[in-house]
């Protein structure tokens, strides 16, 4: 297999209430079927040779969900934590959470720094979960944190890069959003200004890892250009600037 191009993979796990009300059942029915798919994509990234899975979880917009919704969605990241702690560590998974989880209860927040802790040597995919998260408040809390430890100085786009929550997680390769929305929502807004980007219809529930592959295999074709020409006319551009020497001074 060559080598994976896509190193920093994010999911907007988007799709679960529609999936559920489609089958006329309460939208935490579409959370619950959802959360089950969860480990089969780390499972699947793992293997595709990613080296970054960020899976957005719960948004800082969310909390406006009502109560009952929201306390599900704590519920089965506790559950998550607890059924899949000895796989993430087996199989050599850095496992974070990011954003503000000051609202869960202790017993989540305990479960959390834990495996944190115990997979924070781990060498292998690195696992994160964005919950409580908003990309606009993790650039202002960047911002506020950097101006208070280096007062007068200027900001850089590096240095920013530097202060974000998970820095060693780099850019954002490719942004896929299960459910048929094509939006960000808050989501990695710094780190994905060049993802490439894939909306699938698919809810959440019904995405599989074979969706996945393809869509990774699909996308790893697609040329990045990073605001430069195509690598070809990169080539023939060299011979033809030659040749076009004339023409550019006459301009
Ligand atoms: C995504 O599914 C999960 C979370 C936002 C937590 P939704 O709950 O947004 O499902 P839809 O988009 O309403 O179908
Ligand atoms: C984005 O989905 C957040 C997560 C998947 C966690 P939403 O369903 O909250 O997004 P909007 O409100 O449709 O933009
Ligand atoms: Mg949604």
């Amino acid at each position: 297999m060559t080598e994976m191009n896509l190193k920093h993979i994010a999911i907007i796990m988007d799709g679960n209430g529609r999936w559920a009300q489609s089958r006329s059942h309460e939208r935490i029915w579409g959370h619950i079927r959802g959360s089950r798919i969860v480990s089969k994509i780390v499972e699947e990234a793992d293997e595709l040779g990613a080296k970054a899975l960020t899976l957005y979880a719960f948004s800082t917009e969310n909390w406006s969900r009502p109560v009952g919704e929201v306390t599900v969605l704590f519920k089965l990241l506790k559950k998550f934590l607890l059924k899949e702690r000895s796989r993430i560590l087996k199989n050599n998974i850095q496992f974070t959470v990011m954003g503000d989880t000051s609202k869960l209860p202790d017993k989540t927040k305990s479960l959390i720094a834990s495996l944190e802790e115990d997979s924070k040597n781990n060498t292998g995919l690195m696992l994160t979960f964005a919950f409580g998260y908003g990309g606009r408040d993790e650039i202002v809390q960047a911002t506020n944190k950097f101006i208070k430890e280096n007062p007068g100085k200027e900001l850089t786009e590096e240095l920013l890069q530097s202060y974000l929550l998970m820095p060693q997680l780099g850019d954002v390769d490719l942004l896929i959003r299960t459910g048929g929305d094509q939006r960000i929502s808050n989501f990695l807004l710094w780190q994905s200004a060049y993802a490439e980007l894939y909306f699938t219809e698919t809810k959440w529930p019904d995405f599989t890892r074979g969706e996945f592959r393809k869509i990774v295999e699909f996308v790893s074709k697609r040329e990045r250009r990073f605001g430069n020409i195509c690598s070809s006319d990169l080539e023939s551009s060299k011979l033809m600037a030659v040749e076009n020497k004339e023409t550019i001074t006459n301009l």
